[in-house]
Protein backbone atom coordinates (compact mmCIF):
# COMPACT_ATOMS: atom_id res chain seq x y z
CA UNK A 1 0.00 0.00 0.00
CA UNK A 2 1.44 3.41 -1.15
CA UNK A 3 1.94 6.26 1.47
CA UNK A 4 -0.70 8.25 -0.93
CA UNK A 5 -3.56 5.45 -0.47
CA UNK A 6 -2.47 5.59 3.20
CA UNK A 7 -3.27 9.22 3.08
CA UNK A 8 -6.42 8.55 1.58
CA UNK A 9 -7.49 5.93 3.68
CA UNK A 10 -6.87 8.57 6.67
CA UNK A 11 -8.80 11.26 4.68
CA UNK A 12 -11.82 9.26 4.38
CA UNK A 13 -12.49 7.05 7.38
CA UNK A 14 -9.69 8.34 9.90
CA UNK A 15 -7.79 4.98 10.42
CA UNK A 16 -5.95 2.29 8.33
CA UNK A 17 -4.38 -0.86 8.80
CA UNK A 18 -1.34 -1.94 6.11
CA UNK A 19 -0.89 -5.79 6.10
CA UNK A 20 2.20 -5.17 4.56
CA UNK A 21 4.17 -1.86 5.78
CA UNK A 22 7.72 -3.41 6.55
CA UNK A 23 8.86 -6.58 4.41
CA UNK A 24 9.67 -9.49 6.32
CA UNK A 25 13.03 -8.67 5.82
CA UNK A 26 13.00 -5.15 6.84
CA UNK A 27 10.97 -6.88 9.82
CA UNK A 28 13.65 -9.15 10.85
CA UNK A 29 16.20 -6.67 11.28
CA UNK A 30 14.00 -4.10 13.71
CA UNK A 31 12.98 -6.90 15.39
CA UNK A 32 16.70 -7.82 15.68
CA UNK A 33 17.48 -3.66 16.79
CA UNK A 34 14.35 -4.28 19.13
CA UNK A 35 15.78 -6.94 20.65
CA UNK A 36 19.18 -6.46 21.10
CA UNK A 37 18.53 -2.72 23.07
CA UNK A 38 15.69 -5.25 25.33
CA UNK A 39 18.80 -7.89 25.96
CA UNK A 40 20.96 -5.06 26.74
CA UNK A 41 18.51 -3.95 29.74
CA UNK A 42 17.86 -0.52 28.06
CA UNK A 43 13.82 -1.13 28.65
CA UNK A 44 11.69 0.41 31.81
CA UNK A 45 8.39 -0.31 32.53
CA UNK A 46 5.88 2.14 30.98
CA UNK A 47 3.89 4.59 33.07
CA UNK A 48 0.12 5.31 32.81
CA UNK A 49 -1.18 9.19 32.61
CA UNK A 50 1.15 12.77 32.99
CA UNK A 51 3.01 14.56 35.22
CA UNK A 52 2.01 14.38 39.18
CA UNK A 53 -0.89 11.75 38.01
CA UNK A 54 1.47 9.08 36.84
CA UNK A 55 2.83 6.04 38.03
CA UNK A 56 3.47 2.32 36.41
CA UNK A 57 -0.04 -0.21 36.72
CA UNK A 58 0.62 -3.06 35.54
CA UNK A 59 -3.12 -3.97 35.64
CA UNK A 60 -3.69 -1.24 32.79
CA UNK A 61 -0.68 -1.57 31.18
CA UNK A 62 1.72 -3.80 31.06
CA UNK A 63 4.52 -3.35 28.83
CA UNK A 64 7.97 -2.16 29.01
CA UNK A 65 9.58 0.88 26.30
CA UNK A 66 12.68 2.82 25.23
CA UNK A 67 12.22 5.72 23.39
CA UNK A 68 13.71 6.22 20.14
CA UNK A 69 15.89 8.66 19.29
CA UNK A 70 18.63 9.68 16.50
CA UNK A 71 21.41 8.87 18.97
CA UNK A 72 20.00 4.90 19.28
CA UNK A 73 18.24 4.30 16.17
CA UNK A 74 19.85 1.70 14.18
CA UNK A 75 19.47 1.50 10.55
CA UNK A 76 16.29 -0.34 10.36
CA UNK A 77 14.70 2.08 12.59
CA UNK A 78 15.86 4.36 10.57
CA UNK A 79 14.31 3.21 7.21
CA UNK A 80 11.14 3.53 9.35
CA UNK A 81 11.31 6.82 10.34
CA UNK A 82 12.12 8.11 6.65
CA UNK A 83 8.93 6.40 5.40
CA UNK A 84 6.92 8.03 8.29
CA UNK A 85 8.49 11.16 7.36
CA UNK A 86 6.81 10.79 3.78
CA UNK A 87 3.51 9.99 5.86
CA UNK A 88 3.79 12.95 7.13
CA UNK A 89 3.89 15.42 4.57
CA UNK A 90 1.13 13.50 2.98
CA UNK A 91 -1.00 14.11 5.73
CA UNK A 92 -0.33 17.59 6.06
CA UNK A 93 -0.99 18.37 2.42
CA UNK A 94 -4.41 16.06 2.72
CA UNK A 95 -5.41 16.69 6.03
CA UNK A 96 -4.02 19.56 6.96
CA UNK A 97 -3.00 18.36 10.91
CA UNK A 98 0.07 20.51 11.20
CA UNK A 99 1.80 17.32 12.59
CA UNK A 100 5.67 18.51 13.06
CA UNK A 101 7.22 15.49 15.12
CA UNK A 102 7.29 12.37 15.89
CA UNK A 103 7.70 10.58 19.22
CA UNK A 104 8.52 6.82 19.02
CA UNK A 105 8.86 3.97 21.53
CA UNK A 106 9.81 -0.14 21.17
CA UNK A 107 6.79 -1.66 23.54
CA UNK A 108 7.86 -4.95 24.84
CA UNK A 109 4.68 -6.58 26.10
CA UNK A 110 5.55 -9.82 28.18
CA UNK A 111 3.72 -12.80 28.49
CA UNK A 112 0.06 -11.81 30.18
CA UNK A 113 0.52 -8.09 29.41
CA UNK A 114 -2.11 -6.31 27.77
CA UNK A 115 -3.20 -2.56 27.89
CA UNK A 116 -6.77 -1.37 28.70
CA UNK A 117 -9.00 0.18 26.45
CA UNK A 118 -8.36 3.87 26.13
CA UNK A 119 -7.79 6.78 23.50
CA UNK A 120 -4.25 7.56 22.82
CA UNK A 121 -4.58 11.54 23.35
CA UNK A 122 -4.02 12.81 27.25
CA UNK A 123 -6.45 14.61 29.01
CA UNK A 124 -3.88 17.58 29.67
CA UNK A 125 -2.18 17.96 26.47
CA UNK A 126 -3.59 17.70 23.53
CA UNK A 127 -0.80 17.35 21.05
CA UNK A 128 -0.36 13.67 20.18
CA UNK A 129 -3.05 13.65 16.73
CA UNK A 130 -2.16 10.45 14.62
CA UNK A 131 -1.14 7.31 16.16
CA UNK A 132 1.20 4.63 13.97
CA UNK A 133 1.55 1.07 15.40
CA UNK A 134 3.95 -1.27 13.76
CA UNK A 135 4.49 -5.11 14.50
CA UNK A 136 7.52 -6.98 14.89
CA UNK A 137 6.50 -10.41 16.09
CA UNK A 138 7.26 -13.77 13.86
CA UNK A 139 4.60 -16.43 13.06
CA UNK A 140 2.04 -14.68 15.60
CA UNK A 141 -1.29 -16.52 15.58
CA UNK A 142 -4.62 -15.76 17.14
CA UNK A 143 -3.97 -18.32 19.80
CA UNK A 144 -1.36 -16.08 21.21
CA UNK A 145 -3.80 -13.27 22.09
CA UNK A 146 -1.88 -9.60 22.00
CA UNK A 147 -4.75 -8.47 19.91
CA UNK A 148 -5.30 -4.81 19.05
CA UNK A 149 -9.19 -4.23 19.67
CA UNK A 150 -9.99 -1.71 17.34
CA UNK A 151 -13.55 0.57 17.47
CA UNK A 152 -14.58 2.37 14.91
CA UNK A 153 -17.51 3.87 16.34
CA UNK A 154 -17.31 4.26 20.55
CA UNK A 155 -20.22 2.92 21.03
CA UNK A 156 -20.38 0.35 17.82
CA UNK A 157 -18.74 -2.94 17.43
CA UNK A 158 -14.86 -3.32 17.90
CA UNK A 159 -12.97 -5.74 15.16
CA UNK A 160 -9.79 -7.64 16.16
CA UNK A 161 -6.06 -6.48 14.71
CA UNK A 162 -3.54 -9.15 14.47
CA UNK A 163 0.44 -7.98 15.76
CA UNK A 164 1.90 -9.81 12.61
CA UNK A 165 5.05 -8.65 11.73
CA UNK A 166 5.25 -5.79 8.74
CA UNK A 167 1.71 -4.97 10.08
CA UNK A 168 1.08 -0.93 10.18
CA UNK A 169 -2.03 0.61 11.66
CA UNK A 170 -2.68 4.14 12.04
CA UNK A 171 -5.85 6.52 13.24
CA UNK A 172 -7.00 9.97 14.69
CA UNK A 173 -5.00 9.62 18.32
CA UNK A 174 -8.43 11.39 20.18
CA UNK A 175 -11.03 9.78 18.14
CA UNK A 176 -10.92 5.94 18.33
CA UNK A 177 -10.90 3.54 21.46
CA UNK A 178 -8.35 0.80 21.63
CA UNK A 179 -7.29 -2.31 24.04
CA UNK A 180 -4.28 -4.85 23.55
CA UNK A 181 -5.74 -8.20 24.88
CA UNK A 182 -3.83 -10.10 27.63
CA UNK A 183 -0.46 -11.17 25.40
CA UNK A 184 0.40 -15.25 25.74
CA UNK A 185 3.87 -14.26 24.20
CA UNK A 186 5.92 -11.67 24.27
CA UNK A 187 5.06 -8.97 22.35
CA UNK A 188 6.83 -6.71 20.08
CA UNK A 189 6.21 -3.20 18.45
CA UNK A 190 7.17 0.42 17.38
CA UNK A 191 4.73 2.62 18.55
CA UNK A 192 4.63 5.87 17.83
CA UNK A 193 3.03 9.66 17.67
CA UNK A 194 2.86 12.31 15.10
CA UNK A 195 2.67 15.27 17.25
CA UNK A 196 1.12 19.43 16.56
CA UNK A 197 2.27 21.89 18.11
C1 LIG B 1 -0.33 2.29 22.92
C2 LIG B 1 -1.16 1.27 22.24
C3 LIG B 1 -1.37 -0.62 20.76
C4 LIG B 1 -0.66 -1.87 20.37
O1 LIG B 1 0.88 2.06 23.11
O2 LIG B 1 -0.88 3.36 23.23
O3 LIG B 1 -2.35 1.42 22.25
O4 LIG B 1 -1.27 -2.68 19.63
N1 LIG B 1 -0.58 0.23 21.58
O5 LIG B 1 0.47 -2.09 20.80
MN1 LIG C 1 -2.88 3.46 22.56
Amino acid sequence: MSIASIVEELARQGWCVIPVFLSATETTALRAECLAAHTAGAFHAAAVGRGEAAGVRAEVRGDQILWLDDSHAGPAARVVLERYEALRQGVNQALFLGLFDLEAHFAVYPPGGGYQRHLDRFRDDDHRSLTVVLYLNQDWREEDGGLLRFWPEADGEPFDILPAGGTLVTFLSDRYWHEVLPSRRQRLSLTGWFRRR
